[in-house]
């Protein structure tokens, strides 16, 4: 999912061709705004977190991009592609060291495991 600092940037294209340059697959992209409720049942397994709270203002502050991507061993490829949670430590040529600017704007979420993907993209594709 791109972010909304980084569809807010312009750079959502720059990030989908990267994708397409790694000979991801993109079988659906769908660009929304998320209810607070959808924002909560997304990212669920953070409620507890102190930083819940700014994380969901966050991300219904403006479009997300959401993507289905295709891949073999596309959650491990797409994680490396995409970087350290935090750009001050991912490694050059990630997504997250070319457009995040903090922890919170990192510019990407990637789903951690196929249990996490399958959930998110119930959430982010329902009703489409
Ligand atoms: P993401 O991969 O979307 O998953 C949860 C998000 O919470 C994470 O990226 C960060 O953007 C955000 N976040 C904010 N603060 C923290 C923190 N202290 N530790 C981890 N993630 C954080």
């Amino acid at each position: 999912m791109i972010k909304p600092e980084a569809v807010e940037c312009g750079n959502q294209g720059a990030i989908i061709d990267l994708l397409i340059m790694n000979r991801f697959n993109i079988t659906r992209m769908k660009q929304f705004r998320f209810e607070e409720v959808e924002a909560e049942r997304f990212y669920a397994m953070h409620k507890d977190k102190p930083f819940f709270s700014d994380l969901i203002s966050y991300i219904t502050s403006g479009s997300v991009i959401g993507l289905e991507l295709e891949k073999e061993n596309s959650i491990r490829l797409l994680r490396i592609l995409v970087g350290a949670t935090n750009p001050q430590e991912a490694n050059p040529g990630t997504i997250r060291y070319m457009y995040g600017t903090s922890l919170q704007e990192n510019a990407v979420h990637a789903s951690d495991s196929s249990e996490s993907a399958e959930k998110e993209l119930a959430i982010v594709f329902s009703g489409a």
